[in-house]
């Protein structure tokens, strides 16, 4: 689909060229958003810098030049020298019947796929998933989501934490719980956190517990056949709770994404091995570390990334720079993409900077941590329980669901559901509500956690952009056709009919720039600005009772345009879209 910005950006970059010779031609003719028309194009002030000359003369020059027949209806020069470009009402109308009459909204596959390793979701074995893990897993899904409708080859990737010393606590624990008491799902194992806390409280408490803990995680890094079935209940236990939460929240994630720590056990010596060779990995005070440049502590002494710590015992540094080497070296991936929270930011930089020295990272294969900000309770703390403990994503997805059942009896409906349909409702209407709050924030930046706001059918919310597709759905009903039988042609005479239009062109941009940059929030915004124009649109074009069939046919076009464009980018972002609300 051509982006205006885009298609006008060409096409002012062929003017400068013809205007002032060819070492123009890459330019950027910095093309913005105007208060004045729909584009303006201000090349012509830093330009007439470089060239020494009055940037309204520059200006004049280019218009000159340019050749935007069929695209746009006005140019304008304007103020020290600004370029207003106003698109021509019959072109947004064809691009907008193009993109009804493509199957991908016109949003073109990409011409360079890639293969992109998008880590997420990331939890910890025989712990409970928390509010942490929220923002992981769902901003993760869509980035992945994302980058496969733009064509490239995700892999999606649970780097589970099911690896390292705990291991040898918690299996001793099962032991004395009875092995049994996991496969009859008892709570002393279910509960993670009451399973965890406990085992931890005897290894804390018990040196005889604690000594055989430690034998028990010489025999699991050992490969002992008995460890490992142990190993293994635990790590199933985990899966089925991992897979409950994924499977309410609509997550793509199945077992067969997950590649644990566990994973890259056999590879960690090799690893070591190849830094040590390469003369990257010394020993210092005992343990083998990597040094990589510029990274300097306080007393700007040089901070060192602990390949083996001195006991011979590998460590998180360790696990991740196998990671990299094998997605390298056997998945042959192009970029990766680590969706984890923010405050392990330095220690992915120095992870990456470590892997840049080994030539496992370099400009043709690109890490990135896509860092994830923290959570926040209303207080404006760290979101946390009354008493103080960390919030289980399980009881904040059901609590969620519960308040989208009050928020829903509330409002007025059309119809009414029995109590089956309701119920599918109110749990895409929860489900959809904490996703789309979730999504709408940069993903770096923190966010309050407040039910009230994000289950609200107004406003920047995922209800209200559920309500506004359900909306339009109900109008083909009323109609008596399906959206796809709306097939215009697409005329644009009401100015709001012309907003919604344009809107409606910029979706593959928006997906571009999210795609690029790792960014769900662009899409999230995008979608609303759709949602809000389409309400502008709906309060002022009549569309059933449109006054004659030609506008009814136009302006049902552009609502099944509409529909599509919201289902399939909220789709994009996990955000399901209810037939009735
Ligand atoms: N399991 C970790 C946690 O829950 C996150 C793992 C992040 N990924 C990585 N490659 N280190 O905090």
């Amino acid at each position: 689909m051509p982006d205006p910005q885009l298609v006008l950006a060409a096409r002012v970059q062929d003017a400068l060229s013809a205007a002032f010779g060819p070492s123009y031609a890459d330019a950027d003719p910095v093309i913005r958003p105007s208060q004045f028309a729909d584009l303006q194009a201000n090349v012509a002030l830093p330009l007439a810098k470089k060239l020494g000359r009055k940037p309204r003369e520059v200006a004049d020059e280019i218009v000159k030049n340019l050749d935007v027949t069929g695209v746009v209806s006005d140019v304008q020069v304007s103020g020290p020298g600004f370029i207003n470009l106003t698109l021509s009402d019959v072109w947004i109308a064809g691009e907008a019947q193009r993109a009804l009459e493509d199957e991908r909204l016109g949003v073109p596959a990409t011409g360079h796929p890639q293969k992109v390793v998008v880590e997420y979701s990331s939890p910890n074995v025989a712990k409970e998933m928390h509010v942490g893990h929220l923002r992981t897993t769902i901003v993760g899904d869509a980035i992945a989501r994302i980058l496969d409708f733009l064509g490239h080859d995700v892999v999606r990737d649970n780097h589970v934490g099911d690896w390292g010393t705990p291991f040898g606590m918690l299996i001793e624990h099962l032991l004395d719980l009875g092995e049994d008491a996991a496969a009859r799902g008892d709570s002393s194992v279910r509960d993670l956190t009451a399973f965890y806390q406990a085992a931890r409280q005897k290894f804390d408490g018990d040196e005889g517990f604690a000594d055989r803990s430690r034998r028990r995680v010489v025999a699991l890094q050992a490969g002992d056949a008995e460890t490992l079935r142990l190993w293994n209940v635990l790590v199933d236990v985990s899966k089925n709770y991992f897979n409950s939460v994924y499977g309410r929240l609509g997550v793509t994630l199945t077992d067969d994404d997950i590649k644990g720590e566990s994973f890259y056990n056999d590879l960690l010596a090799p690893t070591v091995q190849e830094l040590e060779d390469k003369g990257i990995a010394v020993v210092s005070d005992g343990a083998l570390c990597a040094f990589p440049p510029g990274f300097t502590g306080r007393e700007g002494e040089p901070l060192p990334v602990i390949i083996r710590k001195s006991d011979g015992g590998y460590n998180y540094s360790t696990t991740d720079l196998a990671t990299i080497r094998y997605r390298v070296d056997t998945e042959h991936v192009d970029r990766m993409i680590y969706v984890v929270g923010a405050p392990q930011a330095l220690h992915f930089q120095m992870v990456f900077a470590v892997a840049r020295m080994a030539g496992w990272l370099n400009d043709d294969v690109r890490a990135e941590h896509a860092q994830i900000g923290n959570v926040l309770g209303t207080d404006g703390k760290i979101l946390r329980t009354r008493a103080g403990g960390t919030v289980k994503l399980a009881e904040l997805i059901d609590e969620g669901i519960e308040r989208a059942g009050a928020a829903y009896d509330e409002v007025q409906h059309d119809e009414s559901f029995d109590a089956a349909t309701r119920a599918a409702i109110v749990q895409d209407v929860g489900i959809g509500a904490i996703k789309y709050a979730d999504l709408s924030v940069a993903r770096d930046s923190e966010y309050v956690f407040d039910f009230d706001r994000m289950i609200s059918f107004n406003g920047k919310t995922g209800p209200y952009l559920q309500y506004a597709a359900a909306r339009i759905r109900s109008i083909f009903r009323k109609g008596g056709l399906t959206p796809d039988e709306a097939t215009g042609p697409i005329r644009l005479t009401d100015p709001a009919e012309r907003a919604l239009a344009l809107q409606l062109l910029g979706f593959g941009a928006a997906l571009e720039q999210a795609g690029e940059t790792a960014e769900p929030h662009k899409l999230a915004t995008y979608v609303y600005s759709v949602a809000d124009a389409y309400t502008t649109f709906h309060e002022n074009c009549p569309v059933l009772k449109a006054p004659d069939e030609e506008t009814k046919a136009s302006r049902l076009a552009l609502c099944a345009a509409t529909l599509r464009t919201l289902t399939t980018g909220l789709a994009l972002l996990g955000v399901p879209t209810p037939e009735r609300m």
